[in-house]
């Protein structure tokens, strides 16, 4: 590794901890670098390969010297045995079934999906050669195995691609909306799949976004702006009893925040960060969420959940709680995505119908 990416990453990982995520300390110290954007990729790497393989690190050595530690013990091969002892920590296996695959996929480099805005696949593909089909099902996904700088690629900046991961994409399948309909992102963040619900709906219709982050909602201003979607309305909305607006929703997408085990192959920080009072506290915010949000449907409306975790406490018991308490809710599909299958994130989702009464 060059001295400069090196300086770079151990000033970032002695800066991250659990109130400093190092995805955030990252951002924060390279945005403004003098450093090329392929020494940026590198410095990336660097953090998030250090604490993917923190556990296997000698803590006596300094964070430079570990970083080329890391690099010899990347290259050998890693027991069954030393990934069931050292790839996670131990409440983990208290909330969640733990397959030898999965600890497998948390070691590896996590892949680069792409989902191409209807009708503008094949000019993507013409604008960057580097890429290979997705699965059957997502027709407009891509996997992308190059290294250019996607955010400064003109198909980008035109909005004719969305980054998205794979598993991402699949809740926007889930959520299944047609043209005309009116759909609520009620946890809208950043709008990666407010994007995907647009592009799903033709843009024709209508979709309410809310999130209690001012500076996300900002965010996905200018990414809907980028993406030409404008079919849209905005509001802040944190989870509460009272409702962004009157209006009454064909569907809901409560993708509720999460303890985000789902993407410890892409973020190995929160590895070490997240605890099981987080995973209790943001099930019952979950709950919470949800029972809120089901006021705003129509009958027969859907209300889609989604998670970037895959803990029983967030997913299961979350799906179980809110069918206890919604006789007017039909539980019609619940869908768990493991990283080893899908080559992405982990995630779960689950889709009720609200059935028409009296
Ligand atoms: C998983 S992220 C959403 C990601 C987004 N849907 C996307 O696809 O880009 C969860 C979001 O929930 C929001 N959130 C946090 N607390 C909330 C609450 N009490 N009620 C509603 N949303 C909340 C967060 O600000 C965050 O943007």
């Amino acid at each position: 590794m060059e001295k400069q990416v090196v300086t770079l990453a151990v000033r970032i990982i002695r800066r991250s901890n659990r109130d400093n995520r190092a995805d955030a300390v990252l951002r924060e110290n390279t945005r403004n670098s003098e450093l090329s954007p392929q020494r940026i990729r590198l410095v990336v790497k660097a953090v998030f390969d250090y604490f993917r393989w923190l556990p296997w690190l000698n803590p006596y050595l300094g964070v430079g010297q570990q970083l080329a530690e890391m690099e010899v013990l990347q290259s050998r091969e890693v027991s069954d045995d030393e990934l069931r002892r050292l790839a996670l920590p131990n409440w983990v296996s208290e909330v969640m079934p733990i397959e030898l695959a999965w600890l497998r996929s948390l070691q590896q480099q996590p892949r680069l999906w792409l989902r191409t805005r209807q009708g503008f696949k094949a000019k993507v593909l013409e604008s960057l050669p580097d890429c290979s089909e997705g699965p059957k099902d997502y027709p407009e996904s891509l996997e992308y195995l190059g290294t250019q700088d996607l955010f400064r690629e003109k198909s980008f900046q035109e909005g004719w691609f969305e980054i998205q991961d794979i598993s991402s994409q699949a809740i926007g399948h889930l959520c299944d909306p047609k043209p005309e309909e009116t759909w609520w992102d009620a946890c809208a963040g950043e709008g990666g799949k407010t994007l995907h619900l647009a592009d799903l709906m033709m843009n024709k219709g209508l979709i309410w976004v809310s999130d209690p982050a001012a500076w996300r909602l900002d965010r996905l201003k200018r990414r809907t702006a980028r993406a030409k979607v404008f079919n849209y309305r905005r509001e802040l909305w944190n989870g509460g009893a009272k409702l962004p607006t009157k209006t009454k929703f064909d569907g809901i997408l409560v993708d509720a925040p999460c303890s985000g085990v789902g993407t410890w192959q892409r973020n190995p920080h929160s590895r070490w960060t997240c605890s099981l009072d987080e995973v209790k506290r943001l099930a019952d915010l979950q709950v919470q969420i949800l029972l809120n949000a089901k006021q705003g449907l129509k009958p027969n409306g859907r209300l889609v959940y989604s998670v970037c975790t895959l803990t029983t406490p967030e997913t299961e018991d979350v799906v179980a709680a809110v069918s206890q308490q919604s006789p007017e809710l039909r539980l019609e599909i619940k869908k768990i995505i493991w990283p080893q299958d899908a080559g992405g994130n982990g995630m779960f989702g689950a889709v009720w119908t609200r059935v028409a009464m009296g």
